[in-house]
């Protein structure tokens, strides 16, 4: 079955741009990423698109569509009515290059600034040991494709560009979660978390586990626990302690 449908794709640059309407066939079984590679295959020849794998698992070709953040390859086109007009936007929370494809480097920065996992020395016999129940718990967090449509949703950076430099967004709280209940790290990062990757500034929206395509947990089983292990460290009176005595 074959339908023309109408898209409405966003395309400029840096400098500005606007909506432009196209009207591209449609083949069923279709994905968002079909339709913009044939509108560029007939219609758009320049249309810039960052794409790779076409299987949900490079995190390359996330956009907004109607309003929504997704991946354009996992995105069916049987989601919408034939007479809907589908409307893809690049991602808002990031700076236009063109088209659209955007600037994601503010992930990158944030990625390197985190403190790399720094396991303990080995047993006796020269291996690692961990227990199956904390494995499965960091797996959840390891299957994350850095599509950053997380980022791109959270309001915290979304709708306030000024709290960039003082929010590591969603995606870089639980890799903080995830190395802070790794049970071989030794490196305490719940001050870090705090004081340098904004983990206050999370109001618990949930926004960003409703648009993992990898159906992460973010926000119940990463930023969750690590706003507890946070308040633990607190008002744990040892470490209270500790710091007064290091204060002095
Ligand atoms: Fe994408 Fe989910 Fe990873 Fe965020 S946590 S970057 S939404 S895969
Ligand atoms: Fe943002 Fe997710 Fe928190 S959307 S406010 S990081 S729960
Ligand atoms: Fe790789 Fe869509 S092209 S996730």
């Amino acid at each position: 079955m074959t339908y023309d449908a109408r898209f409405r794709v966003w395309r400029g640059d840096a400098t500005g741009g606007d909506l432009q309407d196209f009207t591209v066939q449609v083949n069923e079984g279709e994905v968002v990423l079909d339709i913009i590679h044939r509108l560029q295959a007939t219609q758009a020849g320049d249309l810039a698109v960052r794409w790779n794998c076409k299987a949900g698992k490079c995190g390359s070709c996330s956009a907004e569509i109607n309003g929504r953040p997704r991946l354009m390859c996992m995105t069916r086109m049987g989601t919408f009515g034939e007479d809907e007009t589908v409307t893809v936007t690049p991602l808002r929370t990031f700076p236009v290059i063109r088209d659209l494809v955007t600037d994601v480097s503010y992930n990158y920065d944030k990625a390197a600034q985190i403190p790399a996992f720094t396991p303990r020395a080995r047993d006796g016999d020269g291996n690692h040991r961990m227990q199956q129940v904390d494995v499965e718990r960091s797996q959840e967090f390891r299957k994350c494709i850095e599509c950053y449509l997380c980022q791109d949703t959270c309001h915290v950076i979304r709708d306030h560009e000024g709290n960039k430099a003082a929010f590591a967004g969603p995606r870089f709280l639980i890799r903080l979660a995830e190395l802070d209940m790794h049970p071989l790290d030794v490196v305490d990062r719940r001050a870090a978390a705090q004081d340098e990757f904004g983990l206050g500034y999370c109001n618990i929206t949930k926004c960003c586990s409703e648009v993992c395509p990898e159906g992460i947990h973010l926000t119940d089983n990463g930023i969750i626990p690590l706003k507890e292990r946070v308040v633990d460290r607190r008002y744990d009176p040892l470490t209270w302690l500790g710091s007064v005595i290091r204060r002095r």
